[in-house]
């Protein structure tokens, strides 16, 4: 797989329409959602002519659409509009939008180009970049897909003031462990403040630096085969958690699982790697400031390990498998653990967050 062009800029438009000069298709197709419709659509028709002289598809918004019926109704608008193999799609939405609509450019006619302009935080920094994409299968996420990378990704923060205080959040717990797995000072520097305060140059700088984690760690392992798995830091308690609060009908945005599974993880990479204790207070402490609102008791240990065990890493075996780090940067995967030393994770993250 080929690597990834990544453009940062708040000149969108500008940036837009140089990146479709040089590729040069015979036609535009912009894939949106009903949100980003309404919330980007306009501006960035403003900002770019490209956009502004393409054809718009809109699918519906939500994790719930993002499959194949939607799917193939966007294959569908393609070919009615005139979509040919020398076409272009430009995703322009969060992880729903740039997963969906790479899956549908990817496969349409055996692929076309496509640009993906995420317009969530948790889009820009995780879901646009690496070439995962894909759509659910009933309740099974992500379950049918190809690795395709975007011939292009346009990382902004332009479009970040209409999202939540709550999806932004959710978007920085995905900063918060790339730098968790790269170096200090980006980790000092992410937990000084939350990410509301910051203003859209300074995130936009951040986030550069965040998205360069990730792909590098891609570049090294593109389809998963090793390295790769160190981006499931905080995931494998993260998911329990978030499953949890799903069957408890309480959803809980996939960000703040994952602040919580990384608190899990660190108290597990101390314990068994010797994590400094002080950085492990220090990140707990921010987690409980910023990212309230989700408890569970002692009762709910053996659901969140049965929830641990049937995540699809861990399938057959007895012990679970973790990805922890003996420091900030310093990153071991395949960490096996039993469960009574998850249990005791879980008492020490339950003190940590006063829950
Ligand atoms: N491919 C990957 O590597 C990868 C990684 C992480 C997550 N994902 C996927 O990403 C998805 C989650 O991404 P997400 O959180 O961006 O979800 P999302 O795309 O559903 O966006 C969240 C909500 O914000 C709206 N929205 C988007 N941009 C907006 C804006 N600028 N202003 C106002 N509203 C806006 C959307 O319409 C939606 O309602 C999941 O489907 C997940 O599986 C993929
Ligand atoms: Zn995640």
């Amino acid at each position: 797989m080929k690597s990834q062009e990544l453009v940062f800029t708040n000149n969108v438009g500008d940036a837009i329409d140089e990146i479709v000069g040089k590729i040069n298709p015979c036609n535009v197709f912009v894939l949106v959602d009903v949100n980003t419709a309404s919330f980007v659509l306009p501006r960035l028709q403003a900002l770019s002519k490209t956009v502004a002289e393409a054809t718009v598809i809109t699918t519906k918004a939500g994790d719930m659409h993002k499959n194949l019926d939607s799917t193939a109704a966007i294959w569908k608008r393609l070919g009615e509009e005139g979509a040919t193999r020398h076409s272009l799609l430009i995703n322009v939405g969060g992880g729903v939008v740039t997963d969906m609509g790479a899956f549908a450019a990817a496969t349409y006619k055996r692929g076309i180009t496509f640009i993906n302009v995420p317009t969530t935080l948790l889009g820009a920094v995780d879901a646009s970049v690496g070439g995962k994409t894909g759509v659910n299968l009933g309740v099974l996420k992500n379950e049918v897909g190809v690795f395709r990378q975007a011939d292009c990704v346009i990382v902004s923060t332009l479009f970040f003031n209409t999202l939540t205080s709550e999806e932004l959040r959710s978007g920085y717990a995905e900063m918060l462990k790339h730098a968790l797995l790269n170096d200090k000072s980006s980790f000092d520097r992410l937990i000084e403040r939350h990410v509301e305060d910051f203003d859209a140059d300074t995130l936009l700088g951040l986030l550069e630096k965040s998205v360069l984690i990730k792909k590098d760690i891609v570049d090294s392992d593109p389809e998963e085969k090793g390295l790769r798995k160190s981006l499931n830091l905080g995931h494998t308690v993260g998911h329990a958690f978030e499953s949890l609060a799903l069957e408890r009908k309480s959803p809980l945005p996939h960000g703040y699982a994952v602040a919580y599974g990384l608190v899990t993880e660190l108290v597990l990479s101390k314990l068994t790697l010797s994590f400094p204790s002080d950085l492990l207070h220090k990140f707990a402490a921010y987690v409980k400031e910023v990212y309230p609102g989700f408890y569970f008791s002692c009762d709910d240990y053996p659901r969140l390990i049965a929830l641990m065990r049937h995540d699809k890493k861990n399938s057959s075996t007895a012990d679970i498998n973790f990805t922890l780090l003996e420091n900030v940067g310093e990153v071991r995967i395949d960490c096996v653990i039993g469960e009574e030393e998850i249990k005791n994770a879980f008492d020490i993250t339950r003190d940590l967050l006063g829950i």
